[in-house]
């Protein structure tokens, strides 16, 4: 089993599209790795790249404060290739000159390529394509020895390289990695394969054998938990390590009573007996919602909520005694954030996250999803074998029904929702809507309507259908659910769950509503 495959080394200057350059990396088959530019130069060459990526970012060359890079890292005998601010920086640190461009350049351009011997081999047609500009500054004089291969309408200099015995540098103006760019994996490709020489070796499979075998080096003789929650994320990590590690991994499970209907007895269920996991299940639901009595701010709530799921996480992990280490799902959308230069703002995804255990309880990490994107991440689940009802699974909030519940949890309350939110799910997944929509759920208001039921007038609760479609979270659309679906869901909710008279529609997007009410 070949566990050291060629990589492509990311510097990243705080570029929004990082971690799509990484994505077009891995789907060329080549395994790459994202750094923060900052990084010693040690660092680099003991990561022993074939290849160097320095990413976009915000900053200007000529800032006081703009990121750089060791100029020795051009004396490491490996191709780079430079994107936009990266194309500046080579420029400004191999003495070229780069200046304020006369307007900054947003948006599609049209590109002709000069010469397309080695980096555009294959990309455009009729020596034109189509490219995502985002730049102000651009290219007065090229370094020595670098020569234009593209240029656009604007910029003369939109593509350039220095390709001689010893150096291949390759420089873009323009981002490759986004979509908008017509032909920008084949480029990319161009780049890691032919330039750079990496084999194509990365597939799940290897990703798998690579990340099991680091996992056991790491661990070795280590005792290791994990808290799974249910969802795809730490459920794809847990089995992971499990098949790294075996018995060495514990699982632990807490049942917070605001979970969906059934939920725990399923992630019982499918980790005991399926997968044969070593798994704590702690039923604590009892004890949450005692906690969450009267009380109505929803921020509040998820205080209370995470400060016993930390409480009864820790007191079971010092139970089985000389823990040394923590499986966590992180995903590569939240490990940019932590890396990245000066990536987007962290704070709006704080309480997302069930931050605070490793910190606290001083274990070693291990987050063998940190290279993935979600739709990556289910299909390591498949290829672990996961069942698909926890592949498929929508997002769902640490809070959980908590959030979803306005105003004060009551059991009455949190059973009239477990009800609905059942019936939704049941009723998307019959349409075969659930694996296209980012989430769909019941929401429970805290007010009360007229109805009738047979000769009575009712006075009772309403439920509020969300349904959004989303990539990542950040950004939603409402659903455009079929009329006869909401009809039905509607029919149920109002048949089947006693206390509830009336069923509405929310058609909001976000921004500027949130996916959730609270
Ligand atoms: P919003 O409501 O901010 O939600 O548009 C974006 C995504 O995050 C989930 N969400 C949470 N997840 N703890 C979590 O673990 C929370 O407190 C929380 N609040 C929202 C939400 O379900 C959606 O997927």
């Amino acid at each position: 089993m070949e566990l050291w495959h060629d990589r492509i080394l990311i510097l990243d200057f705080g570029s929004q599209y990082t971690q799509l350059i990484a994505r077009r990396v891995r789907e060329a088959h080549v395994y790459s790795q994202i750094l923060p530019c900052t990084v010693p130069l040690a660092t680099i060459t003991a990561y022993r790249p074939k290849g160097i990526i320095l990413s976009g970012g915000p900053a200007s060359v000529y800032e006081r404060k703009a990121p750089r890079v060791s100029r020795q890292l051009f004396d490491l005998g490996v191709p780079v290739l430079g994107i936009c601010y990266g194309m500046q920086l080579m420029t400004h640190l191999l003495d070229g000159e780069v200046t304020k461009a006369s307007r900054r350049e947003y948006g599609r351009a049209e590109l002709i390529i000069d010469d397309d011997s080695d980096l555009f081999k294959g990309v455009g047609t009729a020596r034109a394509t189509t490219v995502w500009m985002s730049h102000g500054d651009r290219i007065e004089r090229m370094p020595k020895g670098f020569r234009s291969i593209a240029h656009t309408h604007n910029s003369p200099v939109a593509a350039m390289k220095l390709a001689d015995a010893s150096r291949q540098f390759y420089c873009l103006q323009f981002h490759p990695e986004v979509a908008h760019t017509v032909g920008g994996f084949r480029l990319l490709q161009n780049f890691v394969h032919e330039i750079c020489g990496c084999k194509p070796t990365w597939t799940m499979h290897s990703y798998v054998d690579t990340a099991v075998a680091q996992i056991r080096e790491t661990v070795g003789k280590g005792k290791v938990i994990c808290a799974l929650s249910g969802g795809v994320d730490s459920s794809v990590a847990a089995v992971l390590a499990h098949r790294a590690i075996g018995k060495q991994l514990t699982c632990i499970f807490v049942d917070n009573g605001v979970l969906r209907q059934g939920e725990g007895e399923q992630v019982r269920k499918t980790f005991t007996t399926q997968l044969k996991l070593n798994l704590h299940f702690l039923d604590r639901s009892a004890q949450f919602v005692k906690a969450l009595k009267g009380v109505a701010d929803p921020e509040r709530k998820r205080k209370i909520i995470g400060r016993l799921f930390i409480e009864n996480f820790e007191k079971e992990a010092k139970r089985l005694r000389h823990v040394d280490y923590l499986v966590q799902g992180t995903l590569y959308p939240d490990v940019i954030e932590s890396v990245s230069f000066k990536g987007p703002s962290a704070t709006i995804k704080t309480h997302h996250n069930v931050g605070g255990l490793p910190t606290k309880m001083r274990l070693k990490l291990i987050e063998p999803l940190r290279e993935l994107f979600k739709d990556e991440v289910r299909v390591l689940g498949k290829e672990l074998g996961l069942p698909d009802d926890i592949t498929w699974r929508q997002p769902f909030p640490g809070p959980g029904l908590a959030i979803r519940i306005l105003g004060p949890v009551t059991k009455e309350r949190l059973d009239m929702l477990k009800a609905a939110e059942a019936i939704v799910a049941w009723e998307i997944m019959n349409a075969g809507l659930y694996q296209e929509i980012w989430q769909a759920f019941a929401v429970l208001l805290p007010i009360r309507t007229v109805g009738v039921m047979g000769d009575q007038r009712t006075y009772e609760h309403v439920v509020a259908i969300r349904a959004v479609t989303s990539l990542d979270g950040m950004t939603a659309d409402w659903a455009r659910l079929p009329p006869e679906l909401l009809g039905t869901i509607s029919n149920r909710i109002i048949n089947e769950v006693r206390g509830v008279n009336r069923v509405v529609y929310d058609v909001s997007s976000k921004p500027p509503s949130t996916i959730e009410w609270e």
